[in-house]
């Protein structure tokens, strides 16, 4: 992204710090924002500002987490979290989202849901009148590609495999080892029925609408900061 993005993604990770309270058990989100807010977390956290432990949604999240001196929880039963902090593809004025252009929708999923509360942060870009401009990723199971790809484009989502972006003759694989698939729908209408459709072809292990999931998003815009809530 440009500078100024990169402003706005620092601007937002900045103000979702005051969100965190000495104490709590944290879920790390995944892609470039949520970078900016792991980096600063770790900087509270080796002052001796804050004291966390945290869930990382990543491999990637859960190196950098290590690197800056953040405490990682591994999942276990029971575990609830307090505050997950995230960043998003697109998101609504309902906080409904799409995620997973970086790959990591699965455990993103997974870790917001076993959140108490999650917490958006993005840069103007990101917050949309609608759904749709950016495709919708799934996490796929290899074997079942072939009838995934039919059944999108069925539903006229158009699939696009994604491949990998250092090696772009092999696939692109989730930290799962799965296939990732890029669909293009257009603005979506209906997201929670595309939600369900989706949820109904075996193969798919999830998808990238995040409903009902986000209880605040932190938007940066310029030198501002605006809290969203569904
Ligand atoms: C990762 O799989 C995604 O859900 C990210 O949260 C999303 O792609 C946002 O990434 P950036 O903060 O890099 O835009």
């Amino acid at each position: 992204g440009n500078d100024i993005t990169r402003q706005e993604k620092q601007q937002a990770a900045a103000a979702a710090l005051r969100w965190v309270r000495s104490g709590m058990q944290l879920g790390l989100g995944t892609g470039s924002t949520a970078a900016e807010f792991i980096t600063l977390l770790g900087q509270a956290v080796r002052n001796g500002e804050l004291q966390v432990e945290a869930v990382a949604t990543s491999l990637a999240s859960e190196k950098l987490a290590r690197a800056v001196g953040i405490p990682l929880l591994p999942p276990r039963r029971g575990l609830r979290l307090d505050l997950t902090i995230d960043g998003a593809d697109e998101l609504d004025n309902q906080l409904q989202l799409i995620k997973g252009g970086g790959g990591a929708l699965l455990r993103e999923k997974v870790v917001a849901t076993a959140s108490d509360y999650l917490l958006i942060i993005a840069d103007a870009s990101k917050h949309v009148a609608q759904l749709g401009r950016f495709p919708l990723p799934l996490e796929v199971v290899p074997f079942a590609l072939p009838w995934v790809l039919d059944a999108v484009a069925d539903l006229g989502g158009a699939p696009k495999l994604r491949l990998d972006k250092t090696n772009p003759a092999e696939p692109a694989r989730s930290d799962q080892g799965n296939l990732l698939v890029d669909c293009y729908f257009g603005a979506l209408l209906n997201p929670p029925e595309l939600a369900q459709q989706l949820q109904q072809i075996p193969g798919i292990v999830e998808h990238g609408l995040f409903l009902g999931l986000a209880r605040a998003a932190v938007v940066a815009q310029a030198d501002t900061t605006l809290v969203l809530q569904p």
